[in-house]
């Protein structure tokens, strides 16, 4: 698929793999995205998954015919996208490889590869011909060596991860030529799960590339963007600023229901409050990157949890940990748990969130089986929440 003049789609789908990163499930499979520019001298920007090389070589070969690739820019050096760079070399023994100083580092220690190394620093360029490509320097987006590749000519950036989106692509590569709907939800998700960590770094990206004029994005996973990078654009500074819009994810978990029956109080107790966006999750049932990139959308979460040997039950603690750890700022927080004997889950709960600069909204603790009066104190809360979420509207 020929995007722009001189500039080809090589990227390959992946609708076999199960998780991503061994951890994030792929119901609509995952594109590993690699471009080539054919000028006087051709440049690849970034392989693909190691799995698909064969059907890789094969479109590159279907596009060259003969000619070599003389440079291979590597943005990005996680193997679903550096996985192919071993026999890349093996079969283009000159091709000259692209990178930052990090970048190097990990070529050798993943293929040991020490030769035939251009490196490039922030603003650096490289003539293809009539093809300018500039490199910018974007740390954390997703890794310390990740970088951008851009062609003033065309206006094209090539962004690696950022921008990018689960999902495979279905026939075209184009976001302005398919059907979109899918995508948006899957790049949240994408978003939430790889990227969420690096808010700051990301802020940091977008405003070293603010005044570069954009026609097209050309990430690593998913649609190419050219009619909607307004968006895009617009939705990497809102979620890289943490920034929700005005509603609530109710999270539990429960063995016997009781902390199910709080939940659906709680809930309850939002809609009564005037939310009308609240999401009810069963944190055993469904997987948490969907928990996840709904953390990142809306502005309130409330957790509920049993104790369950003297700790959190294990989903909620691992779904907590998983939103701590990318630092979600700004949340209004609220809990609640049960217990058939000590109830430790709230406690639990307070402390992995109290270095965390939440509203903290309130608590319900239960024992035994709910009692109304326990019920009525859910509604409570759930009210407090839909307060404070329309407060902050
Ligand atoms: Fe798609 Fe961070 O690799």
């Amino acid at each position: 698929m020929e995007i722009l003049d001189g500039i080809h789609y090589v990227g390959v789908n992946d609708r076999t793999k199960h998780l991503f990163e061994n951890q994030w499930p792929l119901p609509y499979g995952v594109a590993y995205n690699s471009y080539l520019i054919v000028d006087e001298k051709v440049a690849l920007v970034d392989t693909v998954d190691i799995s698909y090389c064969d059907v890789f070589f094969e479109k590159i070969d279907a596009i060259l015919g003969g000619k070599k690739v003389d440079y291979l820019i590597v943005n990005h050096m996680e193997p679903d996208h550096s996985g192919s760079i071993r026999v890349l070399r093996q079969k283009y023994p000159d091709v000259k490889i692209v990178g930052n100083a990090k970048t190097f580092t990990m070529i050798k220690g993943y293929f040991g590869i020490e030769d035939g190394l251009v490196e490039v620093k922030d603003g650096d360029t490289l003539s293809l011909g009539s093809t300018l490509l500039s490199f910018y320097l974007t740390p954390m987006v997703h890794w310390p060596e990740t970088m951008v590749t851009y062609d003033a000519k065309r206006k094209v950036l090539f962004s690696g991860d950022a921008f990018g989106c689960f999902g495979a692509l279905n026939g075209g590569c184009l976001d302005s030529t398919m059907n979109l709907d899918k995508f948006w939800s899957e790049m949240r998700r994408y978003y939430a799960c790889i990227v969420g960590k690096y808010g700051s770094p990301v802020q940091k990206a977008l405003a070293k590339l603010k005044d570069v004029p954009l026609d097209y994005i050309c990430s690593t996973h998913g649609p190419v963007w050219h009619d909607n990078i307004g968006k895009v654009v617009g939705l990497y500074d809102r979620w890289s600023r943490y920034e929700s819009e005005p509603g609530a994810v109710v999270v539990y978990g429960s063995m016997y229901g009781n902390t199910e029956q709080m939940a659906e109080a709680v809930a309850r107790g939002i809609v009564a409050g005037g939310v009308k966006n609240v999401v009810v999750y069963n944190a055993s049932m469904t997987d948490a990157s969907f928990i996840l990139s709904d953390v990142f959308k809306y502005s309130a979460l409330v957790v509920g949890s049993p104790t369950y040997m003297n700790e959190l039950f294990p989903c909620i603690e691992s779904l907590l940990q998983k939103v701590t750890r990318r630092d979600v700022k700004s949340k209004i927080f609220g809990m609640f748990g049960s217990a058939s004997w000590a109830g430790v889950s709230v406690k639990r709960m307070t402390e992995m969130v109290e270095k965390y600069n939440w509203t903290q909204v309130g608590s319900v603790e239960n024992l035994h089986g709910v009692k109304l009066s326990k019920i009525e104190e859910c509604e409570g809360l759930g009210k407090q929440i839909a307060l404070e979420i329309l407060k902050n509207k």
